[in-house]
């Protein structure tokens, strides 16, 4: 089969699988205002979605991130990674949760081949964690992540969506977790989805978290991870053992760059994070026989990839579905 390369060049090796809708928070920035804490719907099943990484890995994918809703949901989880990590061609496999669960399945996820973990953390005091969230889980979460540390995750990656007015006062704090952990603090630009409380005045670009951070630390820029389609400009403080790094959809987007397809919990494939959910992946593994035949609608899918994504403006006005939806 041939690699996927699409119409602007880029080649992609990486994709992220969503596991299911459900989660066990509801982030404001996440979910669409009014959505309640659960959405429900066909997901596919894990035979399915082994079907599809082999697929995926024939057509030239080596990366897979597990993502959600909340992946740790997943009632067979610990099984189903070890089944995509025996996929021939699959090096690196990885994981975004929001660390709740993280406490017992850090070590079983580790054990059952998952690679690279993120944990997405956006307040450390617990008050504002709850208001972000809307549950009182913040000790969970660092109990999670000291649990991931123990597992031999390193470096640990921590997600956090910067947002005016409401944790962008945080982000000392934060640069002061990589003093003494392995841990890489990755500060993402608040992107616009559908009702997400998106605002640019509440936007804090790139640029203003590390002048801040500057005031009191010297950042030293380390390798840009390019050859493996690494989107964060990483940083590393002098005496810290772990590094900050900034993530910048808005102030310095990285369409150019992107190597990555997206499948959803029950099935679509998105061929960007803010293209509408195309090919039906379900309904062809169900219809076509022949893996051969799917991959040829995955390539007819790549040939349409947008070659970058709308201004934020626009994409605060059309988003078709809410991020949890999609999984980050
Ligand atoms: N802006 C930036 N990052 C987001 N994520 C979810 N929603 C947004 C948003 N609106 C990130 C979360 C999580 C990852 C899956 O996606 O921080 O770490």
């Amino acid at each position: 089969m041939s690699a996927m390369i699409d119409p602007f060049g880029r080649r992609h090796v990486y994709l992220r699988l969503a596991l299911t809708h459900r989660c066990n928070l509801n982030c404001t920035y996440c979910r669409p205002s009014g959505c309640g804490t659960v959405t429900t719907g066909p997901i596919l099943p894990s035979g399915s979605i082994l079907r599809l990484v082999r697929i995926f890995a024939a057509l030239g994918i080596c990366k897979v991130r597990l993502t959600g809703g909340e992946p740790t949901l997943r009632p067979d989880l610990p099984d189903l990674v070890s089944r995509i990590a025996a996929v021939q061609g699959i090096g690196t496999l990885a994981l975004t949760t929001n660390g709740v669960t993280l406490g017992s399945l850090a070590a079983p996820l580790r054990r059952a081949g998952v690679e690279n973990l993120n944990v997405s953390l956006d307040s450390l005091r617990r008050e504002r964690f709850l208001k972000i969230t809307g549950r009182d889980l913040l000790p969970a979460v660092l109990k999670g992540i000291g649990a991931a540390l123990e597992a031999g995750f390193e470096p640990l990656k921590l997600n956090t969506v910067v947002m005016g007015g409401v944790n962008d006062d945080e982000l000392l704090e934060f640069v002061e977790l990589a003093r003494s952990k392995p841990v890489n603090i990755r500060f993402i630009e608040y992107m616009p989805f559908r009702e997400n409380g998106w605002s640019r005045e509440g936007f804090v670009s790139h640029e203003r978290m590390r002048e801040r951070i500057e005031r009191v630390h010297r950042l030293v820029p380390v390798g840009q991870g390019e050859h493996t389609g690494g989107v964060a400009k990483d940083f590393s403080v002098e005496g810290f053992r772990g590094q900050i790094s900034f993530i910048t959809p808005l102030s310095d987007v990285f369409c150019d760059r992107c190597n990555r397809l997206r499948v959803t919990a029950d099935g679509k494939l998105k061929t960007c994070l803010f293209a509408p959910a195309g090919l039906d992946l379900a309904k062809a593994l169900a219809r076509e026989a022949s893996d051969a035949a799917v991959a040829r609608l995955i390539l007819e899918a790549l040939a349409s990839k947008p070659e970058k994504h709308p201004e934020a403006e626009e994409l605060r006005a059309g988003q078709d579905l809410p991020m949890n939806e999609i999984g980050g």
